[in-house]
Formats: C-alpha cells, structure tokens, sequence
C-alpha cells in the first residue's frame, strides 16, 4: 500500500509573514497526522522560514525547482545543494508553467532530476499533456514522450526516489480538474512505462500524484483510483482550511 503524499505548490505567492502564518495554521491542524506525507513548496525566498515553523513537525518542505550545476557563476539560480541547505527533502521539476514561461525540456528537467538525486533530494517530475493535444488524441503519445525524456539513463535505485505527478495543463488553475476516470487511465499508463522501462517493484513502489484543480471536494473520488496516490496542488494549497481539508480527506 503507498502512502498518500499531498504536496501544496505555493508558487509565486507569499511573502515571509504570509507564508509563516500559512505554515503555522497547517502545522497546528495537522498535529500528529501521520496518515499521508505532507510536503509545503513555497517559494525560494521563504524556504528557510517555513522550514523553520515546520522542522519538530511531520511536515516536511520542498522547492520548485533548481538548477542542475552544484555551484558557479550561474546568476539568478539555486543548486541542489542550497535546497538541501534550507531543509528541503523534496524538488518539484518540469511543471508546465515552467515549461511554458521558462522554455524547460524534457532534456534540461533530465538533468534537474539527475542532480536533485545526486544530493538526496526527492524530485517531484511533472507531466501532463495541453488541451489542443488532448483534443488531438495524443495525451498518451505526450506523457510517453515526455516520461522517456525525463527519465532516460536512469536505473531502478534512482527511480525509486522519484515522485510523478500527472498535471493535465488544461486542469491546472482553471477550476477544471480531470475526472477521476481521466486521471486514472494516464495514472495507470504511467504506472505501465515504468514496469517496461525499470521493473514492477518500482512501479508498485513509486507514487504518482495527480495535480489540476485539486480541492477538499474532488481529492477522495480522484484517491479512490487505483493509481492515484495523492496530490499536487496549487491554488487551494494557498489558504489554510482548503489545504488542511485536502490533507484530511485523503484518507
Ligand atoms: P492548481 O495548480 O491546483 O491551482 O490547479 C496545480 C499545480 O500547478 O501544481
């Protein structure tokens, strides 16, 4: 049985007293609650406070993203080890928007996945396919694509660190999330690539979180799939009660 891990990605949102208070209000509604791992990713500037309210508690922190190169004259960015400096466990890597805005590729995430493993940190790797190619027929064909991409010349040790989270582009902010039919049927050819690319215990090990319009009222019914094993949200991570309810209900 896996663990259900719900992960809130804060994303360019909170300053240093907002994201206090938000890790404080979750840390205090979610004492000793043991039943999923919950993973806060704010932003880069406030990694160091939030892990400060979260470090005696079973919450555990994340960044959303970095760079591949362990140091250098590398202006603006963050490497794995800064992250593990501030007391991050978790990296998101490829999510859409930073695919999108930020000209990322399945290559460059390739590397981030490498380096982030290379220093302990678990990364959390995003795929998902847009409207347009959903509407074409090709949500497969993209996730495959972009599962080869990400993961090539990684061995089973590695994969059993790696986290996937499966994030339709079309679902994420738009209050739109796929059915829990639709998620289980990419969730479940995710699981498939794996068993025929790395092997079936890592398959059965390796947890894959859905992520796109996430909140209290769809997270039990997308988790009552077979191969949904918690979330990546967004928006309804940025508030208190939203985030606690998700955590709660997905038991
Ligand atoms: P959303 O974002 O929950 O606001 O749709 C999800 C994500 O981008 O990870």
């Amino acid at each position: 049985m896996r663990k259900p891990l719900i992960a809130g990605n804060w994303k360019m949102y909170k300053t240093s007293d907002q994201a206090v208070k938000l890790a404080s209000g979750i840390k205090g509604s979610l004492k000793s609650f043991e039943t999923a791992d919950v993973v806060l990713c704010p932003a880069f500037t406030v990694l160091n406070a939030v892990y400060n309210v979260i470090s005696d508690s079973s919450l555990q922190l994340g960044a959303q993203d970095l760079f591949w190169e362990k140091e250098g004259a590398f202006t603006g960015e963050v490497s794995p080890i800064m992250l593990k400096d501030c007391g991050c466990e978790y990296v998101i890597i490829g999510h859409s928007e930073r695919r999108k805005y930020f000209h990322e590729t399945d290559e460059t995430i390739n590397k981030k996945i490498k380096a982030a493993l290379d220093v302990g940190l678990k990364p959390i790797v995003c795929v998902g396919e847009t409207l347009e190619e959903r509407e074409a027929g090709k949500t497969i064909e993209v996730i495959k694509h972009q599962l080869t991409g990400c993961f090539a010349g990684f061995n089973i040790e590695d994969m059993l660190n790696v986290t996937i989270a499966y994030e339709p582009v079309w679902a994420i902010g738009t209050g739109k999330n796929a059915t829990a039919l639709q998620a289980e049927e990419a969730h479940r050819f995710i699981r498939t690539f794996i068993v025929e690319k790395f092997s079936q215990g890592v398959a059965n090990t390796i947890r894959i979180l859905y992520g796109g319009s996430v909140k209290p009222a769809n997270i039990k019914e997308l988790l009552n799939e077979k191969d949904v094993d918690g979330a990546l949200v967004g928006g309804a991570s940025l508030e208190v009660s939203s985030f606690v309810d998700i955590v709660k209900n997905s038991i």
